[in-house]
């Protein structure tokens, strides 16, 4: 069974609440849940985690590749467009990384446009909402 890490970085915490018009009006724990549902008959093993700091992200990324996980779904928030510390540790840690956004980042402000992570991530999903989270399981179950 392959264990898969979802990463959520700063502010995901207040999904629902937080501009439900461009986020969605579901929380993490109801994405999680949804994405657990929709990929059960992966028969991956999930587990997700959500921290507001940069080098938490960091230890995250080392914990899956200490504790034996096959692969992580990062959503980095604010942090994929400029920290070079997750970028490093994502290149570190030598684990197929799929980065995913809920929002279109290319279709909102110019300073979202640009991740600093996308170059040492297997792939990019963004723009189809909780949708990515089940899309980035799956990318890394058929790898
Ligand atoms: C986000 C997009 C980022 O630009 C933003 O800072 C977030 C959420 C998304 O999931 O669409 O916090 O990563």
């Amino acid at each position: 069974m392959k264990k898969i890490m979802i990463i959520n970085g700063p502010n995901l915490n207040n999904l629902g609440k937080r501009e439900p018009e461009i986020y969605g009006s579901d929380t993490l724990c109801d994405i999680i849940e949804y994405t657990k549902k929709e990929t059960a008959c992966l028969g991956a093993e999930i587990s997700a985690f959500q921290t507001n700091c940069e080098g938490e992200i960091c230890d995250l990324l080392y914990q899956a590749r200490d504790e034996g996980y096959f692969g992580v779904v990062i959503n980095a928030g604010a942090y994929s467009h400029y920290s070079i510390a997750i970028r490093d540790a994502i290149s570190s840690v030598e684990l197929p990384c799929i980065e995913v956004h809920l929002s279109n980042i290319h279709a909102r402000e110019e300073f979202r446009h640009h991740s600093v992570i996308s170059a040492v991530c297997k792939g990019m999903i963004c723009g189809f909402g909780k949708m990515v989270y089940p899309l980035g399981v799956r990318v890394l179950c058929e790898m």
